[in-house]
């Protein structure tokens, strides 16, 4: 945890703030939801979205922010929590942040409603204080989210997934989302200045490598808050395995093939595969991608002045790729 301690520093203030009006933001007058919104959250996650948002902000800015920043902020992390409560439920996943999901104590149905409910608290805030510049960009990645997940369900079902269309995927489930906190920072302050743009590709290059180190998560055996090796389980194939699929022999093609598409519920060939890929070198491979893509991310903040701001900016980029959880 050290390493987002310190780069929460030169943010402390507003984090502190933000999680007030985070708070505030979802309160209702139904005793369930509030029940709910509670259980949510007092089990926060790391909280990287809202941190873009103010560490690009103060970047740009020489270390201002506005209520714009702050009303981004917490509609950003609305919709980022909506969409895990509404994963969990497509995933049907039972675990969330080291407790578990919502899907999993209260059941499918009410899932879906709470993440609904805090979708569109989200879009509220933007619209009731007229931030519809902002509202653009967030809506923006909402349409791309939901694109991202069904494309994912899409290929899923027919497996004849390629590299390109995995980053398509990522780029749009997960990418589109931190594209927006970077791009929304700048634009809280400076609307329509050509840091948006820049930040916005910034986000959206390093949202891709998060979603490959979390792609990389579901190999391993660490304890990081939610399950494990169960995306093959779920048919659905990361870059390791694309990666794997593309060098083997037809033979062995059609052995990985067979196995996600008739045997993914059965633990012991998934756990072949999963050795299978990793001496074939699928897990280099995309840690190899990963860096790529975040070292495309640190050349676009080159031309911004030195600040504190800055370089936690890139702390957190280097945190992206070697974070445990
Ligand atoms: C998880 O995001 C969902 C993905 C896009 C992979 P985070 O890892 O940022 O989730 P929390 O908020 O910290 O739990
Ligand atoms: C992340 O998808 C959630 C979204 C981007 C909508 P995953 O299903 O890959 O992530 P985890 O592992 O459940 O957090
Ligand atoms: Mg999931
Ligand atoms: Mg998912």
């Amino acid at each position: 945890m050290k390493a987002i301690e310190d780069i929460k520093k030169p943010i402390n203030y507003e984090m502190e703030l933000f999680e007030k009006k985070f708070r505030l933001s979802m309160s209702s007058r139904v005793a369930l939801l509030n029940r709910i919104t509670h259980y949510i959250v007092n089990r926060k996650g790391k909280q990287m979205r809202p941190m873009f948002v103010f560490l690009t902000a103060k970047m740009i800015s020489e270390g201002e922010v506005s209520e714009r920043t702050y009303r981004g902020a917490s509609v950003l992390e609305l919709i980022h929590t909506a969409t895990l409560v509404h994963d969990d439920v497509v995933d049907d996943s039972d675990r969330r942040r080291g407790f578990f999901s919502i899907n999993a104590l209260w059941k499918n149905k009410i899932a879906v409603l709470v993440g609904d409910f805090l979708l569109s608290k989200g879009l509220l805030l933007c619209i009731d204080n007229n931030d519809f510049d902002l509202l653009k960009i967030i809506s923006v990645a909402v349409r791309e989210m939901s694109e991202g997940e069904l494309l994912q369900i899409e290929k899923s079902r027919t497996l004849d997934i390629t590299e390109e269309v995995y980053y398509e995927i990522i780029r749009k489930k997960t990418a589109s989302l931190i594209a927006a906190c970077c791009s929304l920072g700048a634009a809280s302050l400076k609307p329509n200045s050509k840091e948006v743009e820049t930040m916005r590709k910034f986000g959206e290059l390093i949202g891709m490598a998060f979603q490959i180190k979390d792609d990389l998560f579901d190999y391993g055996t660490k304890q990081i808050g939610k399950p494990t090796g169960i995306d093959i389980k779920d048919q659905k194939m990361t870059l390791p395995l694309i990666y794997t699929l593309n060098k083997s022999s037809k033979k062995e093609k059609s052995w990985l093939i067979n196995s996600v598409k008739n045997h993914s519920k059965n633990s012991k060939r998934v756990g072949e595969v999963i050795n299978f890929v990793k001496k074939n070198g699928g897990l280099d491979y995309a840690v190899c991608k990963m860096k790529s893509f975040q070292k495309e991310a640190l050349n676009l903040l080159a031309p911004f002045p030195d600040s504190i701001y800055k370089k936690s900016l890139i702390l957190m980029v280097n945190y992206v790729i070697e974070r445990n959880k």
